[in-house]
């Protein structure tokens, strides 16, 4: 079995998943409660959190599947993209069991563990497919060949879609992280109530800081009162902006690619309105959208290991090489 080790930003996760796809235990412990009072993570707080948290979540992913360390074949773990200083304490735990154990040990990229989502059991999905990644630091479309990687055919030429989540909630008065609070609240309001621009950017590129612009003046406009009164409008209305930028995106990137099978991973695979706008997507199961640790376990069983001492170099890396 490989066991999964993700702490790239602020979730400590760790997971058993064996060779075959199956998830064994996935135990995700979040710090949004810690960050939520700065409106955001804090990268000093996130790597001290992770510190006390990364053996008790490990211990607890064995646990949960039933497994020792006698029963790990393979260590997987984050090395970027991501906070360095949060990357390192799960990169240094994972070099730390590996060594110990003498087992080899897996250096996961985050963006091709979302990917790796969709080949989980019990319904994994095989490439071909075109993918939207639509996460709180990440926008790609991807165009994903084989299990080992993707090509990207289109970016966010600024904020991704979870940070536009993020901060179209900031703007509403709303809690941290703003995506699941504006999802919920969307369901009360009228997306027709305000219409707010899609960026139109040339290729398969995409852009919401216009969007998150337009959300801050309307917003201005409004007295206290009147933003509690128009609060659900505000919400449904902003997150059918960005649903129609993504849902746009996806089908033209289907269309050049030929693929007759979509997919959608990362936390904003989460949102309803999304879910519901593409029917015949496949989407990562909910409970997978967001960071966890079997999405790394999974990515770990289509990369390359790396053997001691080989891997006690092994280094964080904050942005995507890909
Ligand atoms: O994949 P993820 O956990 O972390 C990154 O790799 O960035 O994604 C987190 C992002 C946050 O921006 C969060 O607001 C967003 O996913 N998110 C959602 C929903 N649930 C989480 N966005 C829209 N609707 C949701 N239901
Ligand atoms: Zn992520």
């Amino acid at each position: 079995m490989i066991l999964g080790i993700e702490t790239s930003c602020d979730e400590t996760a760790a997971a058993v998943v064996g060779e075959d796809g199956v998830v064994h235990s996935s135990v995700v412990a979040s710090q949004a409660d810690l960050h939520a009072r700065y409106g955001g993570v804090v990268p000093e707080i996130a790597s001290r959190r992770h510190l006390e948290l990364v053996s008790p979540v490990v211990r607890a992913a064995l646990d949960d599947a039933d497994a020792g360390l006698d029963d790990v074949g393979r260590v997987g773990v984050t090395q970027g993209p991501g906070l360095v200083g949060a990357l390192l304490v799960g990169l240094s735990a994972a070099k730390a069991i590996a060594w110990a154990r003498g087992l080899p040990l897996v250096p996961v990229d985050h963006l091709r563990g979302h990917v790796a989502t969709l080949y989980l059991e019990p319904d994994p999905l095989d490439p071909p497919f075109t993918c939207l990644l639509a996460s709180g630091g990440h926008t790609l479309v991807l165009a994903v060949r084989d299990h080992t990687g993707f090509e990207v055919l289109g970016s966010t030429l600024d904020d991704a879609a979870g940070e536009a989540f993020d901060k179209g909630a900031r703007l509403l008065g709303l809690g941290y992280p703003g995506g699941a609070e504006i999802d919920r609240l969307a369901r009360e309001g009228s997306p027709e109530a305000y219409s707010f621009p899609v960026a139109r950017v040339p290729g398969l590129d995409l852009s919401f800081s216009g969007l998150k612009t337009a959300l801050l003046y309307a917003v201005r406009e409004l007295s206290e009162a009147e933003l509690d009164a128009r609060r659900a409008d505000l919400a449904a209305s902003y997150q059918r902006a960005i649903v129609r930028a993504l849902v746009g995106r996806l089908e033209a990137a289907a269309d050049a690619t030929g693929d007759g099978v979509v997919a959608v991973v990362g936390g904003v695979a989460a949102n309803s309105e999304l879910r519901s706008a593409l029917p015949g997507a496949r989407f990562a199961p909910l409970s997978l959208c967001t960071d966890n640790a079997a999405m790394i376990a999974s990515a770990a069983r289509f990369a390359p290991e790396l053997r001691s001492p080989g891997y006690l170099a092994l280094d964080a890396y904050a942005s995507s090489s890909l």
